[in-house]
């Protein structure tokens, strides 16, 4: 089937050329070139070599093309020219340990790999009926997610941050020590700088010998950036269709969202929320469905999303939170504390982890989570001395685990971990702080009150 749809496309590419118009800002209309949206096409310049482009959308008679490098030495009448109706990119075992362009060539500076085997851009996600459920754990390796955000084999969880906290940090973490054969990574509008810190610092020779990396820089166009998402996922499909547990990371989704609005402003859609177009909120959906299980493997994945202040209710936040199947979120707040990695834990949720834990350990994340809970709504009183010990048995308990608590959770980057250690740890704990009854929400709110007053 490929074969013939790579022989249809060059039947048709030698036909199709269409002449230059105009330009619109960035994008270039073509006149009599009726190739379809996402065609590759090249723009002969009046010197050096071809533009490249895609075809982005129509405007009246014409095509509109977004290139993907500057516009210099195109002019009106350069000639245009079908490449590749449908977009894919190469793929094959070879890739792992590899840094790659969102076209798939290596930009490490090694030789590129011979790939024989073509993977699509664009590829609808597996039939909802044919996906099988998730009932595996699957072993990030970063214990507090472990033992309190368990997380299955095929799940999809955003990691919700703001600069600075911790994400690159945590997601090199996952690409070291996690329990998938095959890491797929995708870096999208991130800095130069900050891409060879994640590949040098963060990920290491350890995790890059079993991971391959796609990278768009800020710098890039914004198709690029969009493409490297879609090249990424597309990576990863081709590793969980040959049987492998994928573990897939793109950082960030939020960057794909911006530059798919780049491009949809560019070709005259219209903004809607928050200057987003439609068709990034009609993009997401499609980008992120495609991970996830199927009949051969799965893509456990986890999606970034940059959270700028306070705002978790950005347009872009909302729409992948109301997608994936949970939410770690990373707090400045415990991060300032040197706290890492810095999860607030009671603001983040696993929505599998009861379907894939045992009743004890469930219970013994619950108990460890109120306890949390209990700390943090009296943690004024207890810093500021206006607690007296004694006067209520969970807020005693909460103080007196609390540091126990705070090292389980806690985890240097160099120091591996796993579900199964996660869970042994957090039943233990959960045993020291165990046989206790949990008082009711109005004995402690009483509690509370006798504190406050005794504080006053
Ligand atoms: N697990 C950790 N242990 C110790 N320090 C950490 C940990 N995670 C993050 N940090 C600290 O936080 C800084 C910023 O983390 P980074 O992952 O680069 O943030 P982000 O990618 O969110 O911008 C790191 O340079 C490091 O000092
Ligand atoms: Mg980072």
């Amino acid at each position: 089937m490929e074969r013939i749809c790579s022989q249809l496309d060059q039947l048709m590419s030698h036909d199709l050329v269409g002449g230059v118009v105009e330009t619109i800002g960035t994008t270039i209309a073509v006149g009599g070139f009726p190739a379809p949206v996402g065609s590759v096409v090249e723009i002969q310049r009046q010197s050096g070599k071809p533009l490249a482009g895609e075809v982005v959308g129509f405007r009246g008679e014409l095509t509109l093309v977004f290139p993907l490098e500057q516009l210099s030495g195109v002019r009106q009448g350069s000639s245009v020219r079908l490449i590749r109706t449908m977009r894919s990119i190469p793929v094959g075992d070879s890739l792992l340990g590899r840094i790659v362009d969102a076209h798939g060539n290596c930009i490490d500076g090694f030789p590129h790999p011979a790939l024989t085997m073509r993977s699509p851009m664009d590829q609808d996600p597996p039939i909802a009926t044919s996906r099988p459920r998730i009932h595996e754990t699957f072993s990030t390796g970063v214990r507090a997610i472990d033992g309190m955000l368990t997380c299955g084999d095929g799940q999809r969880i955003g990691i919700f941050a703001g600069s600075g906290v911790g994400k690159s940090v945590t997601l090199g973490m996952m690409a070291k020590y996690a329990s998938s054969e095959v890491n797929v990574i995708a870096l999208i509008g991130e800095r130069g700088r900050e891409v060879n810190d994640f590949i040098e610092r963060d990920l290491g020779p350890e995790g890059m010998a079993r991971s391959v990396v796609i990278v768009a820089t800020s710098d890039q166009p914004a198709i690029m950036r969009v493409q490297a998402a879609m090249a990424a996922t597309s990576i990863a499909e081709y590793f969980r269709e040959s049987g492998r547990r994928v573990l897939f990371m793109m950082d960030s989704v939020t960057r794909f969202a911006m530059a798919q609005r780049e491009i949809g402003l560019a070709a005259g859609e219209p903004p809607t929320t928050k200057g987003y177009t439609p068709s990034v909120f009609a993009m997401l959906p499609k980008l992120v469905e495609r991970t996830g299980r199927s009949a051969q493997g799965s893509i456990t994945a986890f999606y970034t999303v940059l959270v700028e202040g306070d705002d978790t209710n950005e347009p872009v936040s909302d729409a992948v939170r109301g997608l994936l199947d949970g939410h770690v979120i990373l707090s400045r707040a415990i991060a300032a504390k040197g706290h890492y990695p810095a999860i607030d834990i009671l603001a983040s949720i696993s929505r599998l982890m009861n379907d894939l834990v045992s009743e004890e350990t469930r219970r013994a994340a619950q108990t460890i989570r109120e306890l949390m809970s209990t700390y943090r709504e009296n943690e004024d009183l207890i810093n500021i001395g206006a607690y007296r010990q004694g006067t209520n048995p969970q807020i005693d308990l909460a103080i007196r685990m609390r540091s126990e608590i705070d090292t389980f959770l806690r985890q240097a980057m160099e120091e591996k971990s796993s579900v199964a250690a996660a869970q042994q740890q957090l039943l233990q704990l959960a045993a020291k702080c165990g046989a206790r009854p949990i008082p009711n929400a109005a004995a402690l709110a009483k509690a509370k009150r006798q504190t406050q007053q005794a504080g006053a």
